[in-house]
């Protein structure tokens, strides 16, 4: 017959082997946890603690097993027994209690710590974008001539040789066709070069009479300088009806000017050549700054250039299907980048395509 073990050390072998076990949660016993040193360790600490209560004390358990043993003791020994099992159990419970309860405090103390908001901490503030200085000065134009009953069109900024030149009256042969000043992209197509291209597309959609500008953007094979950019804008204008002449240009750039830079300026209309207009003229105004007399800003002439303006070809009336012994009409083309870098007194048109965010931030 085998020897039967002592109850009573069966006891004493459970509590030793929770005590070894035990050991390195039972410093938690007295305190709130101070001593873990993450959320993280204390989670993993809580899930070990549980995995120990049910090797000890669950159904499996060297103390349950005590607890059947009860039956088998002497009568006399089995209400000692018994009550050696209970408060044993009893002891092991309360230990991991103590500990789980520690370390229950600290991860609840730990993750309110990690989710709450200092309402005192002073806000960040969004960097909020602003138009770029070449659009404010895009609207200031688009808003005079609206009011002076203008439209806006928008148009392609590649184009056939047919809207680039032909319609243009820019014969084959002419400078401007040149690889050398124009960006083509494959045979028969090239980025526009000037906004004039529009002027043929709008006759073409409104017909006659018609009254638009076209801002937009422009390509040519030109070298950076303070001055020059391959990629710039231009704002097209043109205007066609019964009885337009050279007196209605003047009169619309002139109005045009006292509104973009005050009642008291000037314009000046110099003779040109451009293919598509006769006669044809540039256009300066006086210089907002110094009014005439010269200064940093007009480099000293007292005048400062706008843009190129004429009356419209018959053959570019013709090209768009517009009747030229009925309809008469002008033309202009100004450079935007250039207008702005005017007013807003910058030195060097290439800053404006920098993208240097100082720069762009002080037209906020
Ligand atoms: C023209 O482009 C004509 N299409 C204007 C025109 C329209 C005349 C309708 C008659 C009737 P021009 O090449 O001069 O003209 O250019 C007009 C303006 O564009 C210039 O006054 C200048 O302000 C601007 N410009 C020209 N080249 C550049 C460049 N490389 N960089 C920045 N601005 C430029």
């Amino acid at each position: 017959m085998p020897e039967q073990k002592d109850p009573r050390q069966e006891v004493d072998a459970a509590r030793t082997a929770f005590e070894r076990e035990f050991a390195r949660f039972a410093s938690l016993t007295s305190g709130t946890g101070a001593e873990l040193s993450s959320l993280t360790e204390a989670e993993a600490e809580l899930r070990a603690l549980a995995d120990l209560r049910v090797r000890h004390t669950g159904k499996k358990s060297a103390i349950a097993g005590a607890k059947k043993l009860i039956g088998r003791v002497a009568p006399e020994d089995r209400a000692s027994f018994g009550q050696l099992v209970q408060k044993t159990e009893m002891q092991l419970t309360e230990s991991m209690d103590a500990a789980e309860l520690a370390l229950k405090t600290f991860i609840e103390t730990a993750r309110i710590a990690r989710e709450s908001i200092d309402v005192t901490i002073p806000g960040r503030r969004p960097r909020s974008g602003h138009l770029h200085p070449i659009t404010l000065m895009r609207q200031r134009i688009e808003d005079i001539f609206v009011s002076l009953g203008y439209a806006v069109e928008d148009d392609r900024e590649i184009e056939t040789d047919f809207y680039n030149f032909d319609a243009l009256n820019i014969p084959e042969g002419h400078p401007a066709r040149d690889p050398q000043d124009t960006f083509y992209t494959t045979q028969g197509f090239a980025l526009r070069s000037q906004t004039s291209t529009v002027q043929i597309h709008a006759m073409q959609r409104r017909g006659a009479p018609v009254r638009m500008i076209a801002p937009g953007r422009v390509f040519r094979r030109d070298t950076p300088d303070p001055t020059h950019n391959p990629m710039f804008y231009q704002v097209e204008g043109l205007c066609v009806d019964r009885g337009i002449t050279m007196a209605h240009l003047k009169g619309t750039l002139a109005e045009f000017v006292h509104r973009l830079f005050g009642p008291e300026t000037r314009t000046r209309f110099r003779p040109s050549y451009f293919p598509f207009t006769e006669p044809s003229a540039e256009v300066d105004y006086s210089c907002f700054n110094c009014g005439g007399d010269g200064c940093r800003i007009c480099k000293s002439s007292g005048w400062i250039e706008l843009g190129g303006s004429g009356m419209v070809h018959p053959n570019v009336l013709r090209a768009a299907n517009v009747d030229p012994e009925v309809f008469t009409g002008f033309a202009f083309g100004l450079g935007i980048d250039r207008t702005c870098a005017r007013i807003y007194e910058l030195d060097d048109i290439r800053l404006l395509f920098e993208n240097d965010v100082r720069f762009l931030e002080q037209f906020k």
